[in-house]
C-alpha cells in the first residue's frame, strides 16, 4: 500500500466540487452512485470503497457499488457493514482482524487484506435504514481513518442515500406505470371513441401547466404520471352510459358523476406517491373554481393544485375531440370557452398560464393526434334527431320539449341549456311550434349564459302569432332583455331576430335536409313540424288535440317513416286534456285508428311527468297494434 499525504481542506473542497459537477450532469441513477463511491474512496484518500444496499425483503444486503470485488449479496446483520446497519451506528476500526464481528470470508475469496475500515448507514426519509457506505484501508500517512474522515464521507453518503430513494421511486414508477397502462387499457378498450392519445396528451398539457406555476420538475412528472389516472373511475360505469351516442339525461349524468368518487376510492389506499397523486387527480379534476362542480363542490384553492391543472388539462383535450356524443370544436371556440370560463370553471391563475403557454400546448396536440379507427365506427346509414327535453313540464330530472335535428337548428326551446350547455352558442335557428312557456323558455337563457361565445344572429322562426307573442310578452325589456335590439360582441350583428313561417312552404337547411311547418290544434296558434333527411321524414305534432292534420301529412308523404304525438295526461283528467287541448292515451290511439298506414314507428311525449306511470300504463291498455316509444330526455329517434 503505497501512503499518500492527508488531503488539505482546499483539496477537499476542490473534490467535492469536481464530483458534485459529476453528479448533477449524471442521469442514470446507477451512475450516480458509482461516482459518489470514487468520491468517498478520494475523500477519505482510501483504497477501497462499497456501497451496500438493504434488499427489498430486508434479509440481506448487497453491493451496489465496489471497488475491486464482484457482486456480493451477504446476510443482513453480517460482519461489519451488517453491525453498522443493525445498531445504525458509524463504525470505524484500524484493523479489522482484531475484530470479532469481521468475517474474513470475503478476503480469504477475493486475496484481498483488509485493515482498517470506515462504515456508515445509510437511512431513508422515513429513518428506515436502506443501505451503508464502506471505506477500506486508509491511505494516508495516519493509516487509519478518523472523524474527520467521518465526516468527509458523511458527505458522500448523504448524497448516496438520496440518489437510492429517488432509484426505488423510479423503480416504482415504472411498477406502477405497468399496473395503471393494464387499467387504463380497460378504461380505453371501453371507451371505442376515446383513444390512448388522449391520455398521453392530458399527461403532457398537465405537465407544461405543472411546470408554468412552478411545481419542480419532480412534482411536475409525478403529475404528468398520475393524470392519465384522471378518468379511472369510469372503468365503473356502465357501458349504455359511458357510450351513448348522444346527450345525458339527468339520470345518467348523475351516475356518470359518480366516476370522480369511484376513481378515487378506488386507489385511495395505495402508499405509491404516484398513486396517490393519482387519487387526488381523480377526485378533483371536475370541480370548478367557482364551486359548482362535482363531487365535493370544492371552490378556489381548496381544489388540490392537481386538480386545478387536470381540469384544464382533460376539459382542453375534450372538447377538442370528437366524443360519441359530439363533434370537436374548433380551436378559435375552444379559445373562447377558456376565456370564458376563467376564474368560474378554471383556476383564473392557470388560465393565463395556459394562455401563454399556447405554444408548447399545440406541439403537444400535434405530436400526439388521434388517429380514428374506422373500422370500430358501426355502419349506419340513418339519419337521427335528438330528444333534449321529452316532457310537458319542467320538473327535477325531466325536460320539457326539444328537438336537435343538427347542430345549428332546434326545433322548441324547452330543454337546450341543460342538454346541450355551451354548445347552445352553435344553435342558429329555433323553430317554434307555439309561445308556450314550455317550448320557448330557454330562448332566454341560452342567449344570457353563452352571449360572448355567439357568433351568429339567433334566429326564432314561428307562426306570426307566435312571433308576436314572444316580443310582446317575453322578450319585451321586462320580462328579459329584448335581445334583437342588442349587438353580438364578435360582430355588428344583433343577437336575435324573427323570421315569420309559411304553413306548407318546405325550408331547406342544407343540401340533403328540409323543414316544413303544418298546422296543429292547440290553445293558441302553433303548428307542427316535418323534417326531411335524404329521402325520409319523420314528423312532430308538438302539443295538439286534433290529428286530422297529421294523420293527413303521413298518409300523403310516403317519406315520412316516424312520427312524435303528445300525451299528457292520463284519462282521468280528460276534460282538463280536452279544455287545454292535449291528448290522453284513451284519445290518442282513438284518433290514430284514422290513420290507414302501418309502417310507420310512433314515438310519444309531452307527458306530464307527474302522471308518468299512470300514462305508461295507460298506453299500454289502449296501444292496440302500435308499438309505441316513449321518449326520454337524451333519447334519439332513427329514421
Ligand atoms: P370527457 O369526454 O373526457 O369530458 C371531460 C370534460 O370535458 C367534461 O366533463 C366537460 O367539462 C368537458 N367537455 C367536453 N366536451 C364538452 C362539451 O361539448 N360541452 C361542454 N359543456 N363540456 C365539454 P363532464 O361534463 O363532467 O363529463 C364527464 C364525462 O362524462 C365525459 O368525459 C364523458 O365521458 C361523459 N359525458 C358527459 N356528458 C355526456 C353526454 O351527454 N353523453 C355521453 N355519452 N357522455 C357524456
Ligand atoms: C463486513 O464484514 O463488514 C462485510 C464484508 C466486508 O466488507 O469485508
Ligand atoms: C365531454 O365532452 O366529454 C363531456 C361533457 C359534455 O360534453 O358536456
Ligand atoms: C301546454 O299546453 O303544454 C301548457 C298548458 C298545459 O299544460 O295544459
Ligand atoms: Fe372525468
Ligand atoms: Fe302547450
Amino acid at each position: 500500500m503505497k501512503n499518500v499525504k492527508s488531503l488539505g481542506a482546499n483539496e477537499i473542497l476542490e473534490l467535492v466540487f469536481i464530483y458534485l459537477t459529476d453528479v448533477s450532469s449524471l442521469r442514470a441513477h446507477d451512475e450516480i452512485i458509482s461516482v459518489l463511491a470514487n468520491m468517498g474512496k478520494a475523500l477519505t484518500s482510501s483504497d477501497r470503497c462499497t456501497v451496500w444496499v438493504v434488499s427489498d425483503d430486508k434479509k440481506t444486503i448487497w453491493t451496489k457499488v465496489a471497488h475491486g470485488i464482484e457482486h456480493l449479496e451477504i446476510p443482513i446483520y453480517s460482519g461489519i457493514v451488517g453491525s453498522s446497519i443493525k445498531n445504525k451506528k458509524k463504525i470505524i476500526i484500524d484493523n479489522v482482524y482484531e475484530d470479532d464481528r469481521f468475517n474474513p470470508e470475503i478476503d480469504k475469496q477475493t486475496g484481498y487484506a483488509t485493515k482498517s475500515m470506515l462504515v456508515i448507514p445509510m437511512f431513508g426519509h422515513d429513518e428506515e435504514i436502506i443501505g451503508a457506505f464502506q471505506v477500506m484501508n486508509n491511505q494516508s500517512n495516519k493509516g487509519n481513518f478518523d472523524n474527520r474522515d467521518m465526516q468527509r464521507l458523511m458527505l458522500a453518503s448523504t448524497y448516496a442515500a438520496e440518489t437510492l430513494i429517488a432509484m426505488k421511486l423510479s423503480q416504482e414508477v415504472e411498477e406502477t406505470q405497468r399496473e395503471v397502462v393494464f387499467t387504463m387499457g380497460a378504461v380505453a378498450e371501453s371507451r371505442s371513441k376515446e383513444t390512448g392519445n388522449h391520455v398521453r396528451r392530458v399527461a403532457e398539457y398537465s405537465k407544461i401547466l405543472a411546470l408554468a406555476y412552478g411545481l419542480s420538475a419532480e412534482e411536475a412528472e409525478l403529475l404528468k404520471q398520475a393524470s392519465p389516472m384522471h378518468d379511472i373511475g369510469k372503468v365503473a360505469i356502465p357501458d349504455s352510459i359511458l357510450n351513448k351516442p348522444g346527450r345525458f339525461n339527468a339520470q345518467e349524468r348523475r351516475v356518470m358523476d359518480t366516476h370522480a368518487e369511484l376513481g378515487y376510492s378506488m386507489i385511495k389506499n395505495s402508499q405509491r406517491p404516484l398513486l396517490k397523486a393519482a387519487a387526488i387527480v381523480a377526485y378533483e379534476h371536475h370541480e370548478k373554481w367557482d364551486g359548482s362542480g362535482y363531487p365535493n363542490k370544492k371552490s378556489g384553492e381548496d381544489i388540490h393544485i392537481y386538480g386545478r391543472i387536470t381540469a384544464i388539462a382533460d376539459v382542453y383535450d375534450a372538447l377538442g375531440s370528437d366524443r360519441v356524443y359530439k363533434k370537436a370544436w374548433t380551436p378559435e371556440r375552444i379559445l373562447e370557452l377558456f376565456k370564458e370560463q376563467r376564474a368560474k370553471h378554471f383556476d383564473p391563475k392557470l388560465t393565463d398560464l395556459f394562455f401563454e403557454n399556447l405554444d408548447k400546448i399545440y406541439e403537444v396536440r400535434d405530436e400526439f393526434k388521434d388517429e380514428y379507427k374506422e373500422v370500430e365506427l358501426e355502419e349506419d346509414t340513418s339519419e337521427s334527431i335528438s330528444i333534449l327535453g321529452a316532457y310537458g313540464t319542467k320538473a327535477k330530472g325531466f325536460g320539457t320539449s326539444s328537438f336537435a335535428l343538427d347542430k345549428i337548428n332546434v326545433i322548441d326551446a324547452g330543454n337546450l341549456l341543460e342538454a346541450l350547455d355551451e354548445e347552445c352558442s352553435f344553435i342558429e335557428n329555433i323553430w317554434i311550434t307555439h309561445s308556450h312557456l314550455d317550448h320557448i323558455a330557454d330562448i332566454a337563457y341560452i342567449l344570457d349564459n353563452y352571449f360572448s361565445l355567439r357568433t351568429k344572429t339567433l334566429n326564432i322562426i314561428g307562426l306570426p302569432e307566435t312571433i308576436e307573442t314572444i316580443r310582446k310578452h317575453y322578450l319585451n325589456n321586462l320580462i328579459w332583455p329584448d335581445f334583437s335590439k342588442i349587438a353580438l360582441d364578435n360582430s355588428s350583428e344583433m343577437a336575435l331576430k324573427y323570421t315569420i313561417i309559411e304553413i306548407g312552404k318546405e325550408y331547406p337547411l342544407d343540401d340533403t335536409s328540409s323543414i316544413k311547418a303544418f298546422p296543429t290544434d292547440h290553445t293558441v296558434d302553433s303548428c307542427g313540424y316535418i323534417y326531411k333527411k335524404n329521402s325520409t321524414a319523420v314528423i312532430i305534432t308538438a302539443d295538439t288535440y286534433s290529428l286530422s292534420s297529421l294523420i293527413a301529412e303521413v298518409e300523403d308523404d310516403k317519406s315520412i317513416n316516424s312520427m312524435v304525438i303528445e300525451c299528457s295526461f292520463p284519462s282521468e283528467m280528460e276534460s282538463l286534456a280536452i279544455v287545454s287541448k292535449h291528448l290522453t292515451p284513451k284519445i290518442l290511439f282513438e284518433k290514430l285508428k284514422k290513420l290507414k298506414r302501418d309502417d310507420i314507428d310512433l314515438y310519444i311525449n309531452h307527458i306530464k311527468p307527474m302522471f308518468l306511470f299512470k300514462i305508461i300504463a295507460e298506453i299500454e291498455e289502449y296501444k292496440g297494434k302500435w308499438e309505441p316509444i316513449i321518449l326520454k330526455d337524451g333519447d334519439f329517434i332513427k329514421f
